[in-house]
């Protein structure tokens, strides 16, 4: 709090200390709530489930949608566990009456929703737009994107009617950068950030928020099951400007708080939760610093900031 703030009045739209539950009274459906086994070693944390013991841990009822009941069956034992609630829908997002029943069934349990998250997301066919498959090109845009269609189509009604809410979808660094090997995978995480700002502006002024993340390379079990090797993972870990390994939990603190009333200001946006992996690179390339008459020494450095490469 500030020096204007030590007086008797408080500051205007000051939301004063934080809350630890910030959620509340409020129900929320996480899709992708499940995560695979990655082997003894790896990391038993995905983005989804990270986001449902996040959200659950402030204080939300939280409904785990997934196609892998035994998956997020795991993830609802956690949470039970903590004494949080959790029920399992198991549903095929891609899959629109799958959906319609899995929101019906999670207003049955909980009434009005506030939060949906849609994270599911995979990774889909590999190659090129010569080697890809068409037919595996239209499944995975159907898992990656039409799903978080089909699961706003649901919730929105019922969300509108009680208030309003939040949305959050799961996108990627991928879908803000080109240089992924494939094709699909970033034209779906793009479409996401579209969908995003087109629906933050349909349902703005009906109080519904409507934003997206962009995790950079955090280690997951989708990852690490897709044989991450110790350079690999070492490679990713350094691409960003902080050079940390990221994991589920730094994306769920990120979902936890894009649908709570933190960000009550906030939709339409695209949080890259990346460790600066999209802000720029941490060793640029450049050309010897201008040395003329009046050139700043631009690093306030000996060198001019040379010896770092940069200009
Ligand atoms: N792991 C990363 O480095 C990374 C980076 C950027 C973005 N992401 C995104 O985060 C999201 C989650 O990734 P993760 O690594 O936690 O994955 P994950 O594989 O650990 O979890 C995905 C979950 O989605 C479920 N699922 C898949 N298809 C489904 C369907 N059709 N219907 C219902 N459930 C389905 C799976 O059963 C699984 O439980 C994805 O959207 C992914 O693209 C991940």
């Amino acid at each position: 709090m500030g020096t204007q703030g030590t007086g008797a009045e408080p500051m205007a739209g000051d939301p004063g200390p934080p809350q630890a539950q910030r959620l509340a009274g409020r129900a929320a459906i996480v899709t992708g709530a499940g995560s695979r086994e990655a082997g003894p070693d790896g990391p038993t944390v995905g983005n989804g489930r990270a986001t449902a013991i996040l959200l659950a841990r402030e204080g939300a009822r939280v409904a785990l949608v997934d196609e892998r009941p035994d998956w997020a069956e795991d993830t609802r034992q956690i949470i039970a566990g903590e004494g949080g609630e959790a029920i399992l829908l198991e549903a095929d997002v891609a899959d629109a009456e799958s959906c319609r029943r899995a929101v019906e069934r999670a207003l049955e349990a909980f009434g009005p929703l506030q939060i949906l998250v849609n994270s599911v997301g995979i990774a889909g066919p590999p190659g090129n737009a010569v080697e890809v498959d068409p037919e595996d090109w239209d499944r995975a845009m159907r898992v990656n994107v039409t799903s978080m269609v089909l699961m706003a189509k649901h919730v929105l009604p019922s969300m509108i009617e009680a208030g309003g809410g939040s949305i959050v979808n799961i996108s990627s660094v991928a879908g803000l950068l080109g240089g992924h090997p494939s094709l699909l995978y970033p034209t779906s995480k793009t479409a996401i950030i579209g969908l995003t700002r087109s629906m933050a502006a349909h349902h703005g002024r009906q109080g519904v928020r409507v934003n997206a993340i962009a995790p950079g390379m955090v280690y997951t079990p989708m990852v690490a099951a897709r044989g991450m090797t110790p350079e690999l993972r070492e490679l990713r870990r350094q691409r960003s400007l902080m050079q940390t390994e990221g994991t589920a939990w730094d994306v769920a603190a990120a979902a936890a708080f894009l649908a709570s009333d933190a960000a009550r200001w906030i939709t339409g946006v695209v949080l890259p939760v990346d460790a600066g992996a999209t802000a720029g690179l941490s060793r640029m390339p450049s050309p010897r610093a201008d040395t003329g008459p009046g050139s700043p020494d631009l690093l306030g450095s000996p060198g001019g900031g040379q010896e770092e490469g940069w200009v």
